[in-house]
């Protein structure tokens, strides 16, 4: 069975939504660079092993991804799976593990990289807005898209609602593309993501009823 090594930083509801997907993939370890993120308190509960890689006891940010790096190593893990991870990862890092790691965004790339992903999509008036999941390269958030969700922007919408009916779609999302990994349906081919086997993205853009 493949191995994934699950990064977080706090909340860790992704997390919960690949752990009940039930997927045939064995969650090898969660880290978390913050003691107090909540997904080590889930990770607990369901008897996966974690592990804190403190980036505060760490004098620069190459020494904190090296340690990093080895935690994951140390797991022999075939794919790096970032679910609310919030540090910027040096290059170095990056190449370490070209290939081998995806993460989820909330938003449809390449629109709106970075933070506060929801106000700035109300704020500029998108009739439609989703979430991303993507391999990690060194521009942050613009590594080749695997999949993506939609959901439509409703009139009466605020920041909270918005995120909320994308959060769901991201609990949609991230374990179907975990399970096509894990039945080898998609790869990286040079810079872009192929789909095999004539299979494509499971989430074909939708509008679920909100
Ligand atoms: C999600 O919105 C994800 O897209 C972003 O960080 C958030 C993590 O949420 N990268 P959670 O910790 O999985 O609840």
């Amino acid at each position: 069975m493949k191995r994934i090594v699950v990064l977080l930083s706090g909340r860790g509801s992704n997390l919960r939504a690949l752990v009940e997907a039930d997927l045939p993939l064995t969650i090898a370890a969660v880290i978390a660079n913050r003691p107090d993120a909540a997904g080590l308190a889930f990770a607990a509960q369901h008897g996966i092993a974690s592990q804190v890689v403190e980036h505060t006891t760490y004098a620069s940010r190459e020494a904190f991804d090296a340690a990093l790096g080895d935690a994951i190593e140390a797991q022999r893990a075939d794919l790096v799976v970032m679910a609310g991870f919030m540090r910027l990862l040096t290059p170095g890092f990056i190449r370490r593990f070209a290939g081998r790691m995806v993460n989820i965004h909330p938003a449809l790339l390449p629109a709106f990289t970075g933070l506060d992903t929801h106000r700035r999509a109300l704020e500029r008036g998108c009739r439609v807005h989703g979430c991303t999941v993507h391999y990690v390269t060194e521009g942050m958030d613009e590594g080749p898209i695997i999949a993506q969700a939609t959901v439509p922007v409703l009139p009466d919408d605020d920041e909270d609602t918005l995120a909320a009916r994308v959060l769901a779609e991201e609990h949609r999302l991230y374990p179907a593309v975990l399970r096509a990994w894990c039945a080898g349906d998609f790869g990286l081919e040079g810079d872009a993501v192929a789909w095999r086997g004539g299979r494509t993205w499971p989430g074909a853009a939708h509008y679920p009823a909100c």
